[in-house]
């Protein structure tokens, strides 16, 4: 058995110029394409709760944290990005540098992580949107709207907007990302108009403490709020679709991330900076903050900003899922049929049809807390351990042609790891039973089906 075989670089390069897809999306729809994914759930539900259970009004340095580590990992990523422009991300970089069976564990978290996350903010969706019916007069049954440990029996608007966008992915990638520049622009004069009515109202009075649950709270707080985060590496996996990936990429990659950060600690730092923060533990934190402050149109525009927002994080979740399916499917990771491409469209259109079922399954079904708690340390592992194959790249393949180069690589790899480990070691233990359980059953499908299967199974190559 060679469970280090790798794919050769080249035959990626020559794949991804042949697949098929349509190549029309630049450095800037990939920027907007890493905002639409990146703001949503976490800034506009997590900060609140972050704040409440873990940080404090220090939540701002728990984004910081988190930020850093997305950063390191980042950079990691851009320049796998930029020598192998191909659809997969960390998961398509590993199986260059660190072999098939750490590509395949890598592929499944991520798998893990965009359907679970995707999931979790369809769910959040649903929640909001069943909220601003209801203050409309339009009150939905329960039934159909909660899942079974809920009280309902299951949640059809989480099913239904999946469903729908998953249509309009399989229509075409020029057109979601039209659509997602549309939702990304309501979505940041959301966060501007509570910026701005919010912001002349801060009182530094309610900043203090600062750090009522000392370093280990801002800790947690920075393993939880990671989520608000998950999804810029998205931008990774459309390489197929891009004009110039390899000066497109990076400048996607890093661009979203900047502007996110920023972002992330000027509203943790005016919601409670309004608000004292043992009061932000509650579905809707910015929405509520500004009726605590008297503004209730603001409110309800900030409440539609959000639904926008969590659609387009939707969106971007889903393109992503779909792409790594693909690539796995592809290698023979999972039976290759599935990878189809469609012939008006142009799109994966099975695996995204696949990838939407399974996200409504869980969706539709399981409830918000249990799902979302998964997608951290799916994301974190992948993570990690892309910042691990950029630095092996760079001694087993040092001649590689790299459109970018990772900065300071021999820090900045050591520091992704540190970091992303450090945010795993903060997640909750029951999170990391339920994440082994993940990965023995992915140990399972690899021996019993991917190694066989896999596309370099008779020519190991390099
Ligand atoms: N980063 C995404 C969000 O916060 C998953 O909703």
């Amino acid at each position: 058995m060679n469970l280090f075989r790798t794919k050769s670089i080249e035959d990626m390069r020559a794949m991804a110029k042949n697949s098929g897809m349509v190549k029309n999306l630049g450095a800037m729809d990939l920027i907007l394409l890493g905002i639409g994914c990146v703001i949503g759930t976490g800034i506009f539900v997590l900060t609140g709760v972050a704040a409440a259970k873990y940080a404090g009004p220090a939540v701002m340095i728990s984004f910081i944290i988190s930020g850093l580590a997305c950063a390191f990992a980042g950079l990691a990523y851009a320049e796998f990005a930029s020598i192998v422009p191909s659809s997969g991300s960390a998961y398509t970089y590993t199986y260059a540098s660190l072999g098939e069976f750490i590509a395949f564990l890598v592929g499944w978290n991520l798998i893990l992580e965009y359907t679970v996350t995707s999931s979790a903010v369809a769910s959040g969706w649903s929640g909001y949107v069943v909220g601003l019916l209801k203050s409309a007069g339009i009150e939905l049954p329960h039934a159909f709207t909660l899942v079974p440990a809920d009280g309902g029996i299951v949640n059809i608007p989480a099913i239904l907007i999946t469903m729908f966008l998953s249509l309009l992915l399989i229509r075409g990638t020029q057109e979601s990302a039209k659509l997602n520049k549309i939702l990304v622009f309501i979505k940041l004069v959301a966060v501007f108009i509570f910026l701005a009515l919010a912001g002349p109202k801060v009182n530094p009075v309610n900043w203090e403490p600062f750090m009522p649950f000392g370093f280990s709270g801002i800790a947690s707080g920075a393993a939880i709020v990671f989520f608000a985060y998950i999804g810029f590496d998205a931008v990774a996996t459309s390489a197929e679709e891009c004009r110039n990936p390899s000066r497109d990429l990076p400048i996607g990659i890093i661009g979203s991330l900047l502007v996110c950060t920023v972002l992330y600690v000027v509203v943790a730092g005016v919601l409670t900076g309004v608000v004292p923060y043992t009061e932000l533990n509650n579905p809707e934190p910015v929405a509520f903050a500004l009726r605590y402050i008297g503004y209730n149109i603001g409110s309800a525009l900030v409440a539609v900003g959000a639904i926008a927002g969590i659609t387009t994080v939707l969106l971007v979740l889903l393109y992503g899922q779909a792409r790594i399916f693909f690539a796995m499917s592809r290698d023979g990771m999972v039976p290759a049929k599935v990878c189809k491409i469609h012939s008006r469209y142009k799109t994966p259109y099975l695996v995204t049809i696949l990838g939407a079922i399974l996200v409504s399954l869980i969706a539709g079904f399981a409830p918000i807390g249990l799902i979302a708690e998964m997608a951290n340390i799916g994301t974190l592992s992948a993570f990690l351990i892309a910042a691990i194959g950029v630095l092996v790249l760079r001694f087993t393949k040092p001649d590689l042609p790299r459109s970018f180069k990772c900065p300071l690589i021999y820090l900045v790899s050591p520091l992704a790891v540190i970091s992303c480990g450090y945010l795993m070691y903060n997640l909750p233990f029951d999170t990391w039973v339920r994440f082994f359980v993940w990965c023995a059953i992915g140990i399972f499908v690899y021996f019993s089906y991917s190694y066989k299967h896999s596309a370099i199974a008779d020519h190991d190559e390099n």
